[in-house]
């Protein structure tokens, strides 16, 4: 059970990657500052984090079961936090999809929207409210630069990251007004499970719907161009990890926090542009007239940002 000096810090989505390593970190905090409840839907996958907290499991670190698509999952999984008290609330779980849109399924599609966009929005609605009454709290957002910036063949997921930003930029005004902190967290390309498993299932498509040249541009154009941009821009868990924590102990945290210096430009090349022309074209550009290019300048990127040279997170101070 947490004591009365530390912080509460509910975090969806803890089986693998950056859930995982955002709980591990904080429960391993030098002054013990928090008690983390990690939780994921499926606790016979608990090993790898139970594994990687060592003693602070049972300690700093409690596991609870917590599906963000179900109503009763979530409510059973807030009603057996002490008082609801929460003061920290991590949404970090989240599901990619990746393909041309005529060969998904609208249930795929919505099955994405149903865990980043309404499995955050549930967790909100379900512990907001608390927050809102004790003037106290902080709700971060793993969002990506995704929910920035569209990237082709990610249409779907890409607008569930969207939608989650169009939201909590409504919410953080009202918020504000009830000393409640709002926090979107925009990784770039981060190698975790969430990777291979989009690279599984591309694997195993057979692009039904999908004319042949989309096919092509899709597996021989945008995969490898992707496989190099993961190759010389990815980050690891572990920085996005660093990059929350410094999140949630600044006093007065950024809305948007790019963990990745590397993409300001792609941000504000959107914004320097109100007609969205910059963006498209220079898109279009680097895909399909200097493929070439792009995988030359990757791979000169990945030479020149190696861990040592690479400015990896950001400080939001
Ligand atoms: N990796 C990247 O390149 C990247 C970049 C930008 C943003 N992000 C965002 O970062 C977040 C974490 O992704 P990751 O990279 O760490 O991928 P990951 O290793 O695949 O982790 C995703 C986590 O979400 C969980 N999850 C999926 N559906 C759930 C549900 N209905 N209820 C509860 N948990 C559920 C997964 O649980 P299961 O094990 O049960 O599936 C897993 O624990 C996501 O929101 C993602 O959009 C990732």
């Amino acid at each position: 059970m947490a004591s009365a000096s530390q912080r509460v810090v509910l975090i969806t989505g803890c089986s693998s990657g950056i859930g995982l390593r955002i709980a591990v970190l904080l429960a391993k905090d030098e002054q013990k500052r928090y008690h983390v409840i990690a939780t994921m839907r499926d606790l016979k996958k608990k090993d790898k984090l139970v594994q990687a907290a060592g003693d602070a499991f049972g300690n700093t670190l409690t596991l609870q079961a917590l599906d963000v698509c179900s109503d009763d999952s979530v409510r059973q999984c807030i009603s057996r936090v002490k008082d609801r008290h929460i003061d920290i609330l991590i949404n970090n779980a989240g599901v990619g999809l990746l393909g041309p849109v005529e060969s998904i399924s609208l249930d795929q599609m919505k099955m994405v929207f149903e865990t980043n966009f309404f499995g955050t929005v549930r967790m909100i609605k379900e512990i907001m409210p608390d927050m809102k009454r004790r003037r106290a709290g902080h709700i971060i957002v793993m969002s990506s630069v995704m929910g920035m910036q569209g990237v082709v063949f990610n249409d779907v997921y890409t607008a569930s990251k969207f939608a989650i930003e169009g939201f909590c930029e409504s919410l953080a005004v009202q918020l504000l007004k009830f000393n409640v902190k709002l926090s979107l967290i925009e990784p770039g390309p981060v190698h975790t499970e969430f990777e291979a498993k989009m690279m599984e299932e591309v694997a195993k498509m057979e692009f039904p719907g999908a004319d042949a040249d989309t096919v092509r541009y899709f597996k021989d154009v945008y995969m490898p161009s992707s496989i190099d941009i993961f190759e010389a821009m990815g980050q690891t868990p572990d920085d996005i990890a660093k990059c929350t924590k410094k999140v949630i102990e600044s006093s007065n945290p950024r809305f948007r926090n790019l963990t990745n210096s590397l993409y300001t430009p792609i941000v504000a090349m959107k914004y320097a542009d109100e007609t969205g022309g910059l963006s498209v074209h220079t898109f279009y550009n680097l895909l399909f007239n200097f493929g070439s290019l792009m995988h030359i300048t990757m791979n000169i990127l990945k030479c020149l940002t190696c861990s040592c040279l690479r400015r990896r997170t950001i400080s939001p101070d």
